[in-house]
């Protein structure tokens, strides 16, 4: 099993650029491989989650050739009926972003497919997109409890009306993307804003979509256009560095090509509102999505209470945000992210314990985690999970150990980050 010892090694200096987003990678493959005609897709992230969607539509005969000298991907795609029953089973390895996308995908085909994961996805919740995707006629089969493998047997859908009784983005996109395949109106209506990455490229690859408060609608039968997009860089990842830069003294570090999707960006509201000096420079659009430069500089944080609108916008950062917490004054009180505890790990178990080994108070409630801040974290054998998050979180949280911090089963960091040991040595100097 692959493990990463860190310590404390002095401040992080120098300018990073981010790797490309993973949601919107994703998203790049599959409206390229549903639409009509050769896509270009550059910057996208070659990381194992986005590869499982890659080779998911290739499974389908799709066209797909990667490019990675010169940093772009091809894609020729015969339209939304293009696709071909798969050659076996297909795998979706770590990644519930293909499971739950390629659901909706599924439901709308004239052939039957099977999803599979690896061991954390096998425990992962699907009926979240069972229950709107059978509403609209599809037939899937799961295991007891909605969990995957599924068996999506496809067929005419109906159009319908989707109340979703959690704010999910990947909820949101099965249901959108087989509204494709409906006739008439889809609409899906959140308690919240998720992330609208899916909503932006509908509309960039010509689909008929339209956003209404937290209701979003799709016209089908749909035709998408190929496209040429930029994948921006990811700010779930960047979190890692402006974290990074907060907590070790004496750092200062330059995070270039950062999307700063308004429904994305609550790790930046949360980590200024605790204190700390973050600065967007150089804000621009790459492909419809908002990208800036963001420069960090070491600050002093202190304990706040998240909750709220907030928890949403910032779903992916709660780990390295705990770690900032375990070095504010104070004492930080996160409530109201229950769906912590169905990502990729329950992350809000791991946190509590991973920092609870390096000496941090912390109280595990059933939906937060209330952290006591701590001047300094002691050095320990940290287990990640397998979750590539709490993996990176606590690599950071080790840089400020005086002694060495193991983080085990590292290898997780290629789920979304296959860079990231390399960037992060690159700022010690
Ligand atoms: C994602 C949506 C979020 C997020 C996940 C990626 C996406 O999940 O946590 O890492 O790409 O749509 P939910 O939609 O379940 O909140």
């Amino acid at each position: 099993m692959s493990q990463i010892n860190i310590k404390y090694k002095g401040p992080l200096q120098g300018e990073i650029s981010t790797p490309a987003d993973k949601s919107i990678s994703h998203r790049a493959i599959i409206f390229s491989s549903l639409a009509n005609g050769k896509s270009v897709i550059r910057n996208f992230l070659h990381a194992e989650d986005p590869l499982s969607t890659i080779n998911a539509f290739r499974q389908m005969g799709v066209s797909i050739s990667i490019n990675k000298e010169k940093n772009k991907i091809l894609v020729n795609a015969q339209g939304l009926n293009g696709l071909r029953t798969s050659d076996g089973v297909i795998d979706c390895g770590n990644s519930g972003t293909t499971m739950r996308l390629l659901s909706g995908v599924l439901a709308g085909q004239s052939f039957s497919s099977t999803l599979t994961g690896d061991q954390y996805l096998l425990k992962r919740p699907m009926q979240r997109v069972i229950n709107p995707l059978t509403g609209m006629g599809a037939n899937i089969n799961s295991k007891e409890g909605g969990y995957p493998p599924l068996n999506i047997k496809g067929g005419r859908l109906i159009a319908i009306n989707y109340q979703s009784p959690i704010a999910s983005a990947q909820v949101k996109s099965a249901v959108l993307l087989a509204g494709l395949y409906c006739d008439g109106i889809t609409s899906v209506t959140e308690p919240g804003r998720s992330r609208d990455h899916t909503e932006r490229m509908l509309h960039a690859y010509g689909a008929d979509v339209s956003v209404k408060g937290f209701e979003v609608s799709i016209k089908g039968i749909a035709q998408l256009n190929a496209q040429e997009m930029t994948v921006p860089g990811d700010l779930s990842s960047a979190a890692f560095f402006i974290a990074a830069g907060l907590i070790v003294p004496g750092s200062e570090i330059l995070i270039r090509n950062t999307g700063i999707n308004p429904t994305r960006t609550g790790v930046i509201d949360v980590l200024k509102k605790m204190g700390g000096d973050i600065r967007l420079e150089n804000e621009r659009e790459v492909s419809g999505e908002p990208v800036a430069d963001i420069l960090v500089k070491h600050s002093e944080l202190s304990g706040i209470h998240i909750d709220g609108e907030m928890v949403l916008k910032a779903i992916d950062e709660f780990p390295i945000i705990c770690v900032a917490a375990a070095k504010a004054h104070g004492t930080t009180k996160i409530t109201g992210a229950g769906e912590l505890r169905v990502k990729e790990s329950d992350r809000i178990a791991a946190m509590a314990g991973e920092l609870q080994k390096m000496g941090v108070n912390v109280e595990e409630l059933e939906d937060g985690l209330i952290i006591e801040g701590k001047e300094d974290l002691k050095p320990a054998e940290i287990n990640s999970y397998g979750d590539h998050r709490i993996a990176m979180s606590m690599i950071i949280a080790g840089l400020t150990t005086n002694k060495e911090t193991t983080v085990m089963d590292s290898d997780c960091v290629n789920t979304s980050f296959p860079g990231f040991m390399k960037l992060l040595e690159g700022l010690m100097k």
